[in-house]
């Protein structure tokens, strides 16, 4: 029996840790202690931090594992380079996964690989912060290097010293490292893109389009595939997703690229070694009629995948629940009778549990995942859909 390391025990993991005992793999989860939906379905959970390189590695050889992995989340990624490097197993080199966990590394390998990503420049304090921002046209964007979920990144209008100010603070407040970036801001759409590399080879680029929620900063809440815009800018953004992995030297695993178009221009944002978070694994699935995370399995385990089908695309829409306010659930009304185009709707949560108004993607209470043969006519059965959902709280 084949020994599975899964990274993380959250609400994304789940699928994957599902899918590895499905396929009758021995299922091992890492995470810390919390109340986790994904340790009930592990053979056996370890409550290691999944940032704690030396301890995974130290228990990933008493266990010999087979390969490691996890998915929606970046936080872990270096682990899983370092093992793998060291195990030999199959997976993002440590190298690779570092660099793309630093917002400089990653931006200057960017630009040493002719990726289109947004100027920048290294600053350590008010000084060289006012000194680069003077010679950037504002708005601009400082940014804490080592975080991730929009923490310690601030928008720039006025650069006055008190704004400027306040965003290094929000920096200091996430970031280890004595250095952030200031960054040209480019004000346009944001979209995304799935993808895979296996062995050097590209299986597959999948674009999507983005549903945002405006809050402090945007978070995503939701996508839609097929992305309809002109075909140039869909090779253009699949060029920079192949141009990114190879500038960061990414191989055997999954990528998630966020990109901001502005007018015909694609900007990358950022790239990680891993599937996205939001369904968008379920839609690669949908997408492409794959299992995509037997497929993350499979590429752990170095075994062959599944052929990605590109000639009977199917177009499909996900988005997450959210609650209105914070309070405890007391009814949760779902669709009762839906056809076979709804994929998933569930809520995560059950009555007399408490939830958050949502502010930010861990805060989401539920999703929902519909097809159809166009992406319109998925959307309009999502939308309908939606509208008989009700989850009641006090
Ligand atoms: N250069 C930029 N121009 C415009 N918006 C940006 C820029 N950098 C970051 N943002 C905004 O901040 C969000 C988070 O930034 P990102 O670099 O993706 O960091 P994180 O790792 O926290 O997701 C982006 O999704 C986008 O809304
Ligand atoms: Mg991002």
């Amino acid at each position: 029996m084949k020994k599975i390391a899964i990274l993380g025990a959250g609400i994304y993991q789940v699928p994957l840790i599902k899918k590895a005992k499905e396929m009758g793999l021995y299922t091992i989860v890492f995470s810390i202690e919390g109340n986790y939906p994904g340790f009930k379905y592990a053979d056996k959970v370890y409550y290691v931090n999944t940032t704690d390189e030396d301890e995974i590695i130290k228990i990933a050889k008493e266990e010999n594992i087979d390969g490691i992995c996890t998915t929606g989340t970046d936080v872990c990624v270096p682990t899983i380079g370092k093992v793998c490097d060291t195990l030999g197993l199959s997976g993002v080199s440590y190298e690779a996964a570092v660099c793309a966990a630093n917002k400089s590394d990653m931006k200057s390998k960017f630009m040493e690989g002719g990726v289109k990503t947004a100027k920048y420049a290294i600053a350590r304090n008010l000084e060289e912060a006012k000194k680069i921002i003077a010679d950037m046209e504002l708005p601009i964007m400082v940014k804490a290097v080592d975080s991730s979920g929009s923490r310690g990144i601030t928008k720039i209008k006025e650069a006055t010293d008190e704004n400027i100010v306040a965003a290094i603070d929000s920096v200091n407040k996430v970031s280890k490292l004595d250095y952030f970036v200031v960054e040209e801001c480019i004000e346009g759409v944001e979209f995304g893109a799935q993808a895979l590399i296996y062995n050097g080879e590209v299986k597959f680029i999948m674009t999507h389009g983005d549903y945002v929620h405006m809050g402090d900063t945007g978070v995503p809440i939701g996508h839609y595939v097929p992305y309809n815009i002109n075909n140039e800018i869909l090779e253009e953004s699949k060029r920079q997703v192949e141009l990114s992995a190879k500038a960061l030297g990414i191989d055997n695993c999954a990528i998630n690229a966020d990109f901001i178009l502005r007018g015909n221009d694609v900007f990358v944002l950022e790239i990680g070694a891993r599937a996205g978070a939001t369904c968008l694994p379920e839609m690669i699935s949908i997408y492409y009629g794959v299992d995509f995370y037997k497929v993350i399995l499979q590429v752990a385990l170095g075994e062959a995948i599944e052929e990605f089908n590109t000639d009977n695309l199917v177009p499909n829409v996900c988005k997450l629940l959210m609650a209105d306010k914070t309070g405890e659930i007391t009814g949760i009304t779902l669709p009762e009778i839906y056809g076979e185009n709804v994929y998933d709707i569930s809520c995560d949560y059950k009555v007399g549990d408490k939830v958050n108004k949502f502010r930010i993607g861990p805060d989401r209470i539920g999703q929902i995942i519909v097809k159809g043969d166009t992406i319109e006519a998925a959307v309009s059965e999502m939308d309908e859909l939606i509208k008989e959902i009700h989850i009641d709280i006090k």
